[in-house]
């Protein structure tokens, strides 16, 4: 059966309010209600992973060092995917944890009663139907991006966090990035001027790894390809546009209200199938995704970001990182900034030793103080790493954390929303307002930080702070 979007919500709320666990307080919060929301304090934050392919043992590995959490449940597919972090951790003096396989594995670790927050690293189909039913089970949730492939399923997540009042974050960890924090910072100070537009992306050669086996260390059971095989538009939209919704306060100021989009016809996958393994299911197969997407946006106070999408061509990786307002422009890959303060007029980028002194001066509290040990714990240059430290200290300190279900929802609508607009010739789509309106009062996304001896790290006074030693 079919249900309407109102009958859906209202069963998703009842389903919310009647499966939480009894050891948690569970309110209700109206539409939008989850803006600015915070839960109570989780001192001893207990983790449970799901998803253990090429993903998930990163972020097992970074959550492992922070002080004061637990990982107490491993899940995968693959028994062995779970047991060999779980050998990790041992190997690394922490507690074993519990383990879950097979496809529905994740239903009986949910109904553990030792998780506060499961962190999703399964392929894209799973992420709303775990982060869901984890919300009924009472547990927080950290969800891949894109959080959800469908309008209705962003409703759900939505629905579902303000029913179960559970943080459901997605995990863009590309807002935590140096230069996509630094533009961040010089947003906030006013340096950029208005911003007017923005540019992202996800341009990145996936031929190989699309089309590699899996005992050629390719996707389980080549979930990337096959979804490429039946969808376009812009199926991973979110790298690209998050942080530039940050620097624009989309959802918190701003709102995104409509896009168009078009793709370009697919070549690409084609001829390296052919080229690569003729006569064989990949190059039978003919993917439906476009090589190039391009989406434009356009939001409430009428600002415009242009998003796109390339895996498939031999490019150099970019996410074209662009902000521009009416004093000044930063871009990425390569790193540029031209600033026009006084109304001269900017005609060139600035000199390399102008940029170093303004990246330095406009370096992010967060990677200042933790941006080091970031690097030498690494993940995508330490940007992962930064977002898990964050994600945990605000779950530990009873704050709001800096993407809310509302972003999860509003960026992940692009799915499907780019696929219905470019199998249109560009037709105009609205974009759902998931904070219900709560985007005009809530506060932008402050500069955050985190205190690292508040965590229990071991900061050893006579070294600068970046030096800080991690305390496991
Ligand atoms: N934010 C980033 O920078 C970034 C980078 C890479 C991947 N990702 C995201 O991470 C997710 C995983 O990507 P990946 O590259 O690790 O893919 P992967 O195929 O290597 O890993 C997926 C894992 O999920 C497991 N799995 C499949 N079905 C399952 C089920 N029913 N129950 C439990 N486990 C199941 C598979 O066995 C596999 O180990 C995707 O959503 C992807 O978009 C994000």
């Amino acid at each position: 059966m079919e249900l309407g979007r109102r009958d859906f919500l209202a069963v998703s709320v009842m389903a919310g309010a009647a499966a939480a666990t009894a050891n948690r307080s569970v309110m209700a919060a109206a539409g939008g209600g989850m803006a600015a929301f915070a839960a109570p304090a989780i001192r001893e934050l207990r983790v449970a992973f799901v998803g253990l392919g090429m993903r998930g043992p990163g972020a097992v590995h970074r959550m492992a060092k922070l002080p004061g959490v637990k990982i107490t449940h491993l899940c995968d597919f693959f028994k062995d995917r779970a047991e060999k972090q779980n050998a990790w951790l041992k190997k690394n003096g922490k507690p074993g944890a519990k383990l879950h396989w097979g496809k529905e594995g994740w239903k009986e670790m949910l109904d553990a009663d030792d998780i506060d927050l499961v962190y999703n690293a399964t392929p894209w189909d799973l992420h709303t139907p775990i982060a869901v039913a984890a919300m009924q089970h009472g547990k927080h949730v950290a969800v891949e991006v894109p959080a959800a492939l469908t309008i209705e399923d962003c409703w759900r997540l939505v629905k579902t966090s303000e029913a179960t009042s559970r943080h459901c974050m997605m995990l863009e960890n590309c807002c935590y990035g140096e230069v996509e924090m630094i533009a961040l910072k010089m947003a906030r100070e006013g340096m950029f001027g208005e911003i007017v537009h923005g540019e992202g992306a996800y341009i990145h050669d996936l031929r190989s790894l699309n089309y590699a086996d899996l005992n050629q260390g390719g996707y389980y059971d080549h979930w990337r390809l096959r979804h490429d095989m039946v969808h376009t538009g812009n199926p991973y939209p979110t790298h690209g546009l998050g942080p530039i919704c940050q620097a624009m306060n989309i959802n918190r100021g701003d709102v995104m209200e409509y896009l168009v989009s078009v793709s370009s016809r697919q070549a690409g996958m084609s001829e390296y199938a052919n080229a690569r393994f003729p006569k064989t299911w990949k190059a039978d197969s003919k993917p439906e995704l476009g090589d190039m997407n391009t989406t434009v946006i356009g939001t409430a106070l009428g600002r415009t970001i242009m998003i796109q999408h390339d895996v498939t061509s031999p490019r150099p990786y970019s996410r074209i990182n662009l902000i521009s307002g009416t004093r000044g422009i930063l871009a990425d890959y390569p790193f540029r900034v031209a600033l026009d303060p006084n109304h001269r007029g900017a005609h060139g980028w600035m000199g390399q030793k102008e940029l170093d002194k303004l990246a330095a001066d406009m370096r992010h509290p967060l990677w200042k103080t933790a941006g080091e040990i970031a690097k030498r714990i690494g993940g995508h240059g330490g940007m992962d790493f930064l977002m898990d430290l964050r994600l945990c200290y605000c779950l530990q300190n009873g704050l709001p954390l800096d993407q809310n279900v509302y972003d999860a929802a509003a960026w992940s609508s692009l799915c499907e929303l780019t696929e219905k607009s470019a199998r249109n010739r560009g037709a105009s789509q609205d974009i759902p307002d998931f904070t219900s309106g709560a985007w005009r009062t809530t506060e932008p996304l402050g500069i955050v930080d985190v205190d690292l001896a508040k965590m229990g790290f071991k900061v050893d006074q006579n070294v600068k702070k970046d030096d800080a030693q991690l305390s496991v």
